[in-house]
């Protein structure tokens, strides 16, 4: 399967802010990411700039953009794979779209390590995400270790091929790439490896989902990036924007990495 830059891809620029900001802290966060944003006159239709904040925060986040009409989506960190029931401390599918998310992340690396989520709990998750309308944005990447016994792609290509084999054809995702080494690390990985990584991650969406999916889908890089190396990173056709983690949480750098488009020639 041919895999080229497909101009349907608008570039995604996802902030986690994994256990930050309380509600509070998510309005001033998010009042201030939009008014710096309009101020440098982003056009929403080139970029689309999304948080994740945690969940007790949705409801805030929700009712302040919705009240501004502030052009900027948003999504929670993981979601339950039930939907209702006995299951204490879960969050349904259902719950987060009558908050108007937009995304929901599933598998991320800390939910694998210090959650024991497994790839078939994180397809499940996938798939409640889906049945809900919601986008879950697949989560993968290797180890350390892994890479250094598989290389870059073998593990990263399992857990997805895992995580979409129980989503119908042309089903609505987002993958993000991110090897577990450079989360955190302030060592990203090179722009060669993630594009040859997305590439793989491409080919694996076309054999699940179809091929309009693998064109539709959009594949994010994470680990480490700031808005030093945003620009390299998305020059690459197959990498399609960024989950960012520790400078999604300050304003004026999240700004800057959702304003790559400024910065591209750099
Ligand atoms: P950092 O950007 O802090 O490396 O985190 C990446 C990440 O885990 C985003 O989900």
């Amino acid at each position: 399967m041919a895999v080229t830059s497909d101009s349907r891809r608008i570039p995604l620029i996802a902030g986690n802010w994994k256990l930050n900001f309380d509600h509070l802290q998510s309005i001033a966060f998010v009042q201030k990411l939009a008014w710096v944003l309009q101020d440098a006159r982003l056009d929403f239709r080139a970029v689309e700039v999304a948080v994740f904040p945690p969940f007790t925060d949705l409801r805030s986040v929700q009712s302040l953009i919705a009240a501004d009409h502030f052009p900027l989506v948003f999504g929670a960190q993981d979601v339950s794979e039930h939907d209702s029931g006995a299951f204490t401390g879960e969050i349904s599918g259902a719950f987060l779209k009558a908050l108007d998310c937009t995304y929901v992340i599933v598998g991320h690396s800390e939910r694998r390590a210090y959650h024991h989520e497994s790839n078939e709990s994180v397809g499940a998750k996938a798939a409640a995400a889906i049945r809900h309308s919601l986008v879950p944005v697949i989560c993968v990447g290797e180890t350390a270790e892994d890479l250094e016994k598989r290389g870059a792609a073998a593990v990263p290509v399992e857990q997805l091929a895992a995580a979409l084999s129980g989503l119908p054809t042309g089903a609505d995702i987002v993958v993000a790439y991110e090897p577990v080494w450079a989360i955190g690390s302030g060592q990203a990985a090179t722009p060669e490896q993630a594009e040859s990584v997305a590439a793989q991650l491409r080919e694996v969406v076309g054999e699940a989902l179809g091929s309009d999916a693998a064109d539709r889908t959009r594949i994010l890089y994470g680990g480490s990036v700031n808005s030093g190396n945003i620009a390299r990173f998305l020059r690459e056709p197959n990498v399609d924007g960024a989950l960012v983690g520790g400078a999604s949480l300050v304003v004026d750098e999240f700004a800057k990495i959702a304003r790559f488009q400024n910065h591209v020639g750099v």
